[in-house]
């Protein structure tokens, strides 16, 4: 199937563009009263993750609502500790849930990394295939995962939490252990970023969330390390990494053999341009509560921010997802501000 929107590639390998490309993470889901119509048809968030007609129908929202010029398949990361053995669930009010953790070596056999992501995540798949069928070409299709370290995280703790503090520990507790969990989440992740580009992904995205919880040193050990396996293996489309949090981290980041590096609002994109050169994408960064202000706010914020830009190489974000409550107008003021931008 001929693309007939390729911008975001072409802007992820660094070829000619003639505008920026900009889609949202956390784009298909959250804002959208039709998503919100969708999901109360169902029994839950799982329902809609796990039967691909819903789950290509609200990928594909966001797209026909907002105008982006990416989908991105509607799943989550915790599908991949469910596949490996620890069943999620997503609290109406609290989000995730496990039952289980992992915090000794007991835990292990909750973490197997050999499973087969056909028969385990063969709704994610399903779902990919569907929405490329679909979206007709009408713009490429984001697969993604999470990344070892966040996915780590919600496997140690089994929630949320502002601090992990149970994952921090471990690394000090047992370093081996986590070693070990990490190592065989990413055998994992690699298989399944492989078995969604093998469904039809035109790029894939690694999100790591809690990058930013973790010192400089720390990082490299038990985040970049297990990043540098992904992005060494991931060969066939371009990829992005997003470290949300780790901006001492970025240049470390933008060695490894990923065509982007997402940035959060907390980085600087002309000091990490200038740090890194003309090798990389980079993908943001508007602060997603800028989306509160008003509609010329917007536009002046967004417009400040592409000013900013001294190369082809961006793809245009916010610096993490869309909040729940951003007015979808305010969204549209910013994909239109974009997309009549004129590049220098
Ligand atoms: O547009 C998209 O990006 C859709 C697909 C998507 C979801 N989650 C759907 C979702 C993606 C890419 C994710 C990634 C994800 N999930 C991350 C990494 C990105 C980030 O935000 O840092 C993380 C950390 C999770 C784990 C997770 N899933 C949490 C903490 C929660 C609860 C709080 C929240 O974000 O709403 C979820 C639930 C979830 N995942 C929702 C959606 C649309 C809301 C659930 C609902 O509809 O009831």
């Amino acid at each position: 199937m001929e693309l007939k929107n390729d911008l975001i590639l072409r802007a992820a390998r660094g070829e000619n563009i003639e505008r920026y490309p900009v889609w949202l993470m956390r784009q298909a889901g959250r804002i959208l009263p039709e998503y919100r119509a969708v999901r109360a048809k169902l029994s839950g968030f799982k329902e809609l993750v796990e039967t691909p007609e819903f789950a290509a129908e609200v990928t594909i929202q966001p797209v026909d609502l907002l105008g982006v010029d990416a989908a991105i398949i509607f799943s989550d990361i915790l599908v991949v500790p469910e596949a490996m053995g620890l069943e999620y669930q997503m609290l109406e009010k609290s989000g995730p849930w496990f039952e289980k953790t992992i915090r000794n070596r007991e835990g292990l056999i909750y973490a197997d990394a050999n499973i087969d992501v056909l028969d385990r995540l063969g709704y994610v798949l399903d779902a990919i295939k569907l929405t490329k069928k679909e979206l007709n070409g009408r713009v490429p299709l984001i697969g993604f995962a999470g990344a070892p370290w966040t996915i780590f995280c919600y496997m140690v703790e089994g929630r949320g939490s502002k601090t992990f503090s149970e994952s921090r520990k471990l690394l000090y507790t047992d370093p081996e252990l986590a070693h070990e969990l990490l190592g065989r989440i990413t055998q994992v992740t690699i298989s399944y970023l492989k078995a969604q580009i093998e469904a039809g992904a035109d790029m894939v995205q690694v999100f790591d969330s809690w990058a930013g919880i973790l010192g400089t040193e720390q990082y490299a050990e038990f985040g970049l390390k297990y990043m540098a396996m992904i992005t060494d293996a991931i060969t066939e489309v371009p990829i992005t990494i997003f470290s949300k949090g780790a901006i001492t981290s970025v240049p470390a980041l933008a060695r490894l053999n990923c065509n982007t590096v997402g940035l959060d609002w907390n980085m600087d994109v002309s000091e990490i341009r200038n740090i890194i050169g003309e090798t990389r994408t980079l993908q943001g960064n508007l602060d997603p509560c800028a989306l509160y202000s008003t509609h010329s706010e917007v536009e002046k914020r967004t417009i400040k921010m592409l000013d900013s830009f001294t190369s082809k190489r961006h793809i245009v974000n916010l610096g993490h997802g869309v909040y729940p409550d951003i007015d979808p107008e305010k969204v549209k003021t910013f994909i239109k501000t974009v997309k009549d931008y004129e590049m220098r």
